[in-house]
C-alpha cells in the first residue's frame, strides 16, 4: 500500500502541466502539493490489483481520477466559500475566484490527458464511463446547492445527492481499474456498485468528521456545513427526530443571516449531542460500508485483492482526515 501510494506521489509531482501564466499553473501545483488521501487512484490500482500484478503499468491513466478530484475541489471550495482545504487557505482564497475557475477548468482537462495514457483498446469505454460519472458529479453538485435554501430535503434526497457528488466517483475508479485489467462486464458493474457503497459511507463520514472533527487533522472548517445550512444527514435526522423546542431552536438559527459562527455551530451541536446524532450517522455509515463488503465478498476473483481492498476500506472508516 505504502508503496503504491509513494508511485502515485511521485508521479502526480511530475505531472506535466505549463509555466505561463503562473497564476493559471501555480494554483494546481499548490493544490496537489498539498497532499491528501488520494484514494480514488488508490481504488484505481486495488481495482486493477483484483485480477493483476503489474500496477506501475497504470499510474498514469491512474492519475485521472485523482486530477478531476482536485479540479473538483477547487470548484466546490468556491461555492462553499471554504477558507481551508488540506490546512491551507483555498486556491480563491490565496489567489482569487477568477484564477480558481481557470485552474480549475485546466485541471479537468489534464484529467482527459491522464485518460489518454491508458491503452487504447479500452480508451472509448474508459472515456464514456468517466463523461457519465463527470456530469453525474455536477448533477449532485448543483443538488448540494439547492438543498441549502431546502426547508426539508428526505433522507432519499439526500442518499440520492451524495451518490452523486461523491460516490460516482469512487465507484468510476475501482470500476476503471478493473477495466484496465481486462474484467469483464459483469464483474465491472459489480466493482462500480461496490465503490459507490463505500462512497456514500464515505462521505457520510465527511459530514461526520465536519462537525466532530478535529480542525488540525481534518484540514478543513470545523462547522462548516452547519454555518451554510448543508442539509447532511446529521441535519436531516436532527430535524426529523428533534421534539418543539429543539426544532424551534434550529429553525431560528437555520433563518439567522446574521449570528456568531461559534454559537451556532455550539447550538446545532448540543441539539446533535441531545438527539444521538452522531452514533445515528456512524450506524448509517457502516451500513453502506457493510454492503460494500458483501458484495466484494461474493465476487468471484483473487481473495489476497478482495483482502487489500476490505482493510483499504476499513481504514477509510476509522479516518481523521
Ligand atoms: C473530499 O475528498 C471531498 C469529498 C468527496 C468528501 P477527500 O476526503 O478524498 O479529500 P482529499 O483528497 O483526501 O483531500
Ligand atoms: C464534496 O462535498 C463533493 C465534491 C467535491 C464533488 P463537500 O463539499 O462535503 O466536500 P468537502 O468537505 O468540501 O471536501
Ligand atoms: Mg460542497
Ligand atoms: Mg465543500
Ligand atoms: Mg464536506
Amino acid at each position: 500500500m505504502k508503496e503504491k501510494l509513494q508511485k502515485l506521489e511521485e508521479a502526480l509531482a511530475n505531472l506535466p502541466l505549463g509555466n505561463q501564466p503562473e497564476n493559471l499553473y501555480d494554483p494546481i501545483r499548490y493544490l496537489l502539493s498539498l497532499g491528501g488521501k488520494r484514494l480514488r487512484p488508490m481504488l484505481v490500482l486495488l481495482g486493477y490489483g483484483l485480477k493483476k500484478d503489474d500496477y506501475e503499468s497504470i499510474i498514469s491513466p491512474a492519475l485521472a481520477v485523482e486530477v478531476f478530484h482536485n479540479f473538483t475541489l477547487m470548484h466546490d471550495d468556491i461555492m462553499d466559500e471554504a477558507p481551508l482545504r488540506r490546512g491551507q487557505p483555498t486556491v480563491h482564497e490565496k489567489w482569487n475566484q477568477t484564477v480558481a475557475i481557470l485552474s480549475g477548468d485546466t485541471m479537468m482537462v489534464k484529467a482527459y490527458d491522464q485518460l489518454l495514457e491508458g491503452p487504447h483498446d479500452s480508451l472509448s469505454e474508459a472515456v464514456r464511463k468517466f463523461n457519465k460519472c463527470a456530469v453525474e458529479v455536477c448533477e449532485g453538485q448543483q443538488l448540494d446547492m439547492n438543498y441549502e435554501e431546502y426547508e426539508t430535503v428526505t433522507e432519499g434526497q439526500y442518499i440520492e445527492m451524495i451518490r452523486l457528488k461523491t460516490a460516482v466517483l469512487l465507484g468510476f475508479s475501482l470500476e476503471y481499474g478493473g477495466l484496465l485489467a481486462g474484467m469483464d462486464v459483469e464483474q465491472l458493474t459489480q466493482l462500480n456498485t461496490i465503490g459507490e457503497k463505500a462512497g456514500i459511507g464515505f462521505q457520510l463520514m465527511d459530514d461526520l468528521l465536519d462537525v466532530y472533527g478535529d480542525q488540525a487533522k481534518f484540514g478543513k472548517q470545523v462547522g462548516g456545513d452547519i454555518v451554510s445550512n448543508k442539509k447532511t444527514y446529521l441535519l436531516i435526522k436532527a430535524l426529523e427526530l428533534a421534539n418543539d423546542s429543539q426544532k424551534a431552536e434550529m429553525d431560528k438559527w437555520i433563518a439567522a443571516s446574521d449570528f456568531d459562527i461559534s454559537e451556532k455551530v455550539n447550538a446545532i451541536k448540543n441539539i446533535y449531542g441531545e438527539l444521538g446524532i452522531f452514533e445515528l450517522t456512524q450506524q448509517k455509515m457502516n451500513e453502506y460500508y457493510d454492503e460494500a463488503f458483501a458484495l466484494l465478498e461474493k465476487m468471484e476473483i483473487r481473495e489476497e485483492g478482495k483482502l487489500a481492498l476490505v482493510e483499504f476500506f476499513e481504514k477509510l472508516m476509522k479516518r481523521e482526515r
